[in-house]
């Protein structure tokens, strides 16, 4: 198991992407984007055009199909098969269809090995999703959960989308991230919620870079706590 594990969860549109992928650079960690996990899947199971109410039909799908990911220049690369999936899987279908994914405890399972693979393998880890404190990680070193107010998710998801050439109007996408913001919180099956243990920080009035200096300066100042024990 790696020797820091960090895991950032939150909701939709929170900053924790950008946040965990800086926050890794500045640890000399890897990063794991596990909703790009979700999101593979997803876009494997509308290509093979299998039922996405039936888990074991998404279980087969997962098994079958040969993920692989990893980073390269600050982004995710993911291949399906050996095709390149990363623009792919940020398609608004692929989005809207997720949720089908994330409610199947049996891909749960499996995802969440993967991840814990993913641990073994690396010295440093910082991990992002919606279940990474409470479920996958439930031992790692340093929790955070970023949280914002739903209308500044909103303006950021906007701006991300408008640099994209999408132009939706921002009450649109301020209503899709509630959606999703409700259908995370309300599955049977690793929920989003803070961990007991783990530190929330509000990103609301916060920009990226005060926002990665914050949980740098609380992972040292945790992980500095724990060597003096
Ligand atoms: O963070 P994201 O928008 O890329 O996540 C895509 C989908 O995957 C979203 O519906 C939530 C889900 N997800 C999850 O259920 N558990 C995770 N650890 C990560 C993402």
């Amino acid at each position: 198991m790696a020797g820091l594990i960090v895991t950032i969860d939150g909701p939709a549109a929170s900053g924790k992407s950008t946040a965990a992928r800086l926050l890794a650079e500045k640890l000399g960690a890897s990063f794991l984007d596990t909703g790009a996990m979700y999101r593979a899947v997803t876009l494997a199971a509308m290509q093979e055009g299998v039922n996405l109410n039936s888990e074991e039909e998404l279980l087969a799908v997962l098994q079958k199909s040969r993920f692989k990911f990893g980073i390269k220049e600050g982004k995710t690369t993911i291949s399906i098969d050996g095709v390149n999936a990363a623009e792919q899987i940020r398609r608004p279908d692929v989005t809207a269809n997720a949720r089908y994914i994330a409610s199947a405890a049996k891909v749960r399972e499996k995802l969440v090995e993967m991840q814990r693979n993913f641990a073994a393998d690396h010295e440093r880890i910082v991990t992002e999703g919606r279940d990474q404190g409470t479920v996958a990680f439930p031992d790692a070193d340093v929790k955070f959960f970023l949280e914002a107010d739903a209308i500044e998710r909103a303006r950021r998801r906007r701006s991300e989308l408008l640099s994209g050439g999408s132009r939706e109007s921002l009450g649109k996408i301020q209503k899709d991230i509630e959606e999703r913001d409700k259908s995370d919180r309300n599955r049977d099956v690793g929920p989003l919620k803070p961990a007991a243990d783990a530190i929330v920080v509000d990103t609301t009035d916060l920009n990226i870079d005060e926002v990665v200096e914050k949980l740098l300066n609380l992972v040292r100042k945790i992980c500095l706590k724990k060597s003096q024990k």
